[in-house]
């Protein structure tokens, strides 16, 4: 690349005012910054990290590398953003929380996770390294916030290097704590080639990190090449692994997306027992276009909270041309049902609602389209009973003339729900797709939530049963809903309401 290494990687107040500047004033030009999802003020956002509550706040991190579209080849930076907030909705934004400033993270302080221990939340991370010939070693590093804010890095690794049987792809520490001492869930890659996530334990957190083994699963061999991200938590006296892995061949309309995320849920673990006898197939957490690399955090209400990166590694976004890129999801409460998990929107989200309208309306074939105006940032709840199966489809962010829009399609007789992002404007990421079969299944009755951003739709079906997410980047004159019977007889009721 014809520049030292050291000036790639480097702390965040070295970096010359004026660049950093010019590019958080680019991106505020864009014309798709979100209304209520968090972004980053300039450049790349990517993984959740360090999702905590901790001293009375929430406390999230991202990944950031802020200067990734200045054309300037001595900056390079990619560490943690730190965010707080008292509801998980507004989020203040601290600037950077982990810097990649240490000789174990000097190119990158990667992905890792929070643990409050009392007085000061413990963090666990991935800190990444390149030699000349650009060989990877990865350090797992921790360190500890007080109730300042200061973050103190430990002066040793808790591990150095590769561990014996896997490569160098081997990353990104979820922690937890039982009365066994303290875990984390490690993404790594056998030398096969394959992905598997290990266990590590310390008795302290502090000291002593070691690998008990693999999370034992019925996927030993061939299920993708990476899991990035792992993350380990028991609901209803299960264990859930949920994890991004890299290397799924897309199959009957599953794991259509550059690189996957699921889960397996099966019993729980424990140090002296790392199987997870799974009670089921592999389930994708979202069946949308955008999601990677979550994670959750336990409340002091007990209530499990998932958040993550909407967007996914090696895919183009168009507010790349405004030098930015990635927002999280809105915050998600998990529970588990017959086996799955469900997702709902965190229920603070309905103190931000406002100017509600009630919706009714029946169609059939014989009617016209309903039309709603909607300006960008809304919620709409709907429910819908079908006496004549058949189709329905609602066209979201949609012009007058019906040329473009991002369509859900409902057919009662195959039992489908279609999310088509084809025409919902500036393309993206369309050499994967761009329908998806987000649900089979019985649709006599249908619960929908939709959360309409500046330029992201997440949709909740079937009360949190499945999910879709989808950046999608409409233009001005996209303000309408239409909906429209194709066939049969819908009765669609629910609310309409302003958030942002
Ligand atoms: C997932 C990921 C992680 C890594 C981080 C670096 O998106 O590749 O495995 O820690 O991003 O930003």
């Amino acid at each position: 690349l014809g520049v030292a290494p050291e000036h790639y990687y480097t702390n965040y107040a070295a970096i010359p005012d004026h660049l950093k500047e010019e590019a958080v004033a680019r991106s505020a030009e864009s014309p798709f910054r979100q209304l209520f999802h968090t972004e980053a003020a300039s450049g790349y956002l990517n993984d959740p990290n360090g999702f905590s509550h901790f001293d009375g706040k929430y406390h999230l991190f991202y990944q950031w590398t802020p200067l990734k579209y200045t054309q300037e080849p001595n900056v390079w930076y990619q560490g943690w953003h730190h965010l707080i907030s008292d509801d998980m909705v507004t989020w203040e934004s601290l600037g950077p929380g982990i810097e990649p400033d240490t000789r174990f993270e000097t190119h990158g302080a990667y992905s890792g996770s929070g643990w409050d221990n009392g007085d000061e939340l413990l963090l666990f991370y991935t800190g990444n390294t390149r030699n000349e010939d650009w060989q990877r070693t990865p350090y797992q590093l921790l360190a500890t916030m007080d109730r300042q804010g200061r973050i103190k890095k430990a002066a040793t690794p808790a591990i150095s290097g590769t561990v014996p049987g896997y490569t160098d792809h081997f990353r990104d520490p979820k922690i937890w704590k039982t009365e066994e001492g303290y875990f984390a869930v490690i993404g790594a890659q056998r030398t096969d080639l394959t992905g598997a996530a290990l266990v590590l334990h310390s008795e302290n957190g502090k000291t002593d990190w070691r690998v008990l083994g693999e999370v034992g699963t019925d996927r030993h061999t061939n299920f993708g090449y990476m899991w990035e991200c792992p993350d380990y938590f028991e609901l209803d006296g299960k264990g859930i692994l949920l994890f991004s892995p890299q290397g799924l061949a897309p199959k009957q309309n599953r794991f259509e997306n550059i690189y996957q995320i699921g889960y397996l849920v099966g019993s729980r673990i424990d140090k002296n027992n790392l199987s997870l006898r799974e009670e089921g197939d592999f389930i994708e957490l979202d069946r949308g276009f955008d999601i990677y690399a979550t994670q959750t955090a336990i409340l002091p209400d007990g209530r499990r909270i998932l958040s993550g990166w909407m967007g996914l590694p090696e895919i183009e976004y168009p507010t790349e041309a405004y030098g930015y890129c990635g927002c999280l999801l809105l915050p998600r409460e998990l529970r588990l049902e017959d086996g799955r998990l469900k997702q709902r929107p965190i229920r603070e989200l309905a103190a931000y609602e406002t100017e509600e309208k009630v919706l009714s309306v029946r169609l059939n074939q014989d009617t016209a389209a309903e039309r709603l105006a909607i300006s960008f940032g809304h919620v709409l709840k709907l429910h819908c009973k079908n006496p004549a199966a058949g189709q329905l489809v609602i066209d979201l962010y949609s012009n007058e003339e019906r040329t473009r829009y991002t369509r859900v399609l409902f057919d009662s007789v195959k039992g489908e729900v279609w999310l088509d992002r084809a025409k919902s404007g500036l393309p993206v990421g369309e050499a994967y797709g761009t329908k998806r079969l987000i649900w089979g299944g019985d649709l006599s009755e249908i619960e929908l939530a939709l959360y309409l951003d500046r330029s992201s739709i997440e949709l909740f079906l079937q009360d949190g049963l499945v999910t879709a997410s989808a950046r999608i980047f409409p233009d001005e004159s996209q303000q309408f809903v239409h909906m429209e019977s194709l066939a049969g007889a819908w009765e669609v009721a629910g609310t309409q309401a302003k958030l942002d």
